[in-house]
């Protein structure tokens, strides 16, 4: 079968491999959509510190189910599914405390372990969730937008308050349609224009605006001088993520969905005076991928226009870097196996 391996730095190469075998407790999964995102860039790059080499990409999935065992899942042979990449050890604290999004000794599909950037790969039936009634490329975006779903569940959003999403890439579109659907008055901030339009376009947003133009008399006019009661940052910029403590209306809360490896700070006597709470947002659950499938099958989001890109297992290597060219205006872009 048709592999493609990152082999090392800035390099992927397509290559003819022996189909794997499923172990106990896994199926096999013909792989027939594959998002790519930032994090499979900074892999390629080399710039995820703990990655290793070689390594398949690939944690943005959806496939058919070729070959499963007895399960208690109800799954069988042909059924579509999408997989859930968070592979979790199950018996640490956060895994006792269902907070399997961030157990201790976490292996995430594609990133510490190979993904599926191929024709088949062997998953955990547990970590399969059946899409049957939604389409293959609508089940490739569970992921992504399960990303920001679980964000907003967290910030448990009451309908009518002011919400900023600061970033309007791939993640911080899912947090704005998820922040929008709780009731929440979504502005989005951004410094690129394009993405603010598509954001504008793809979203029901209140307003948009840019952080280059004096972002906090614009928040204070949007909210009636109030500022809002929830920040999500999703920029994955260590400046924006300092500035955004400013944003936030006394008594609310901050929520970081976007990562850096960087140290932020901030000023100890805004965030007592304010009364902040400071969330981290780490991956997503089975019960947040539930969630965004039930609300791309009923329409309340636009699955059709978030994808904007495609290639294939052929072509992937030679148009890697240019999904990830600011000009190219991709939102998320995948491959079709
Ligand atoms: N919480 C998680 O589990 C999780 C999962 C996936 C990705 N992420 C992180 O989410 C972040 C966003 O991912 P993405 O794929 O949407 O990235 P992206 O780079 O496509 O989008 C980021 C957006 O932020 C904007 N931006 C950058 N600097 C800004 C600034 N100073 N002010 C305002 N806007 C600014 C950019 O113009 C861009 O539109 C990244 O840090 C990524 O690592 C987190
Ligand atoms: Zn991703
Ligand atoms: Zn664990």
């Amino acid at each position: 079968m048709k592999c493609v391996v990152c082999r090392q730095p800035n390099e992927l190469n397509v290559k003819e491999i022996d189909r794997p075998t499923a172990g106990p407790g896994e199926a096999l999964i013909r792989v027939r959509r594959i998002g790519i995102c930032g994090t499979d860039f900074h892999a390629f790059r080399g710039n995820q510190p703990f990655f290793t080499y070689p390594r398949v990409l690939g944690h943005e999935l959806a496939g058919t189910i070729e070959e499963i065992g007895p399960n208690n899942a109800g799954l069988n042979t042909g059924d579509p599914v999408a997989i859930i990449p968070y592979l979790e050890c199950g018996k640490c604290l956060a895994c006792r405390m269902d907070k399997v999004n961030c157990c201790t000794s976490l292996k995430v599909i594609g990133v510490h372990i190979d993904g599926g950037m191929q024709e088949f790969l062997a998953v955990p039936i547990d970590h399969l969730l059946k899409t049957g009634e939604i389409s293959i490329d609508q089940s490739v975006i569970l992921e992504p937008l399960s990303i920001g779903a679980h964000a907003v569940r967290r910030a448990e959003i009451t309908p009518g308050e002011h919400v900023l999403v600061i970033g309007a890439g791939p993640i911080g579109l899912s947090v704005m349609a998820f922040a929008a659907i709780q009731g929440a008055k979504v502005s989005v901030m951004d410094v690129n224009e394009e993405r603010l339009k598509f954001a504008r376009e793809w979203a029901n947003l209140h307003r948009t605006l840019n952080a280059l133009d004096n972002p906090m008399d614009a928040l204070s006019n949007i909210t009636g001088g109030d500022f809002p009661t929830v920040v999500f940052d999703a920029t994955g910029n260590p400046g924006s993520m300092m500035s955004s403590f400013n944003y936030v209306a006394n008594g609310g809360k901050l929520v970081f969905v976007g990562l850096v490896k960087a140290d932020i700070s901030f000023s100890d006597p805004d965030f007592h005076r304010k009364e902040l709470t400071l969330f981290a947002s780490r991956n997503a659950t089975r019960q947040d991928f539930e969630t965004v499938k039930e609300t791309i099958r009923t329409g309340e989001i636009d699955s059709s226009r978030y994808i904007t890109h495609r290639t294939d297992l052929n072509h992937i290597a030679g148009r890697f870097e240019e999904l990830f060219d600011p000009t190219a205006r991709v939102i998320k872009a995948i491959v079709e196996v």
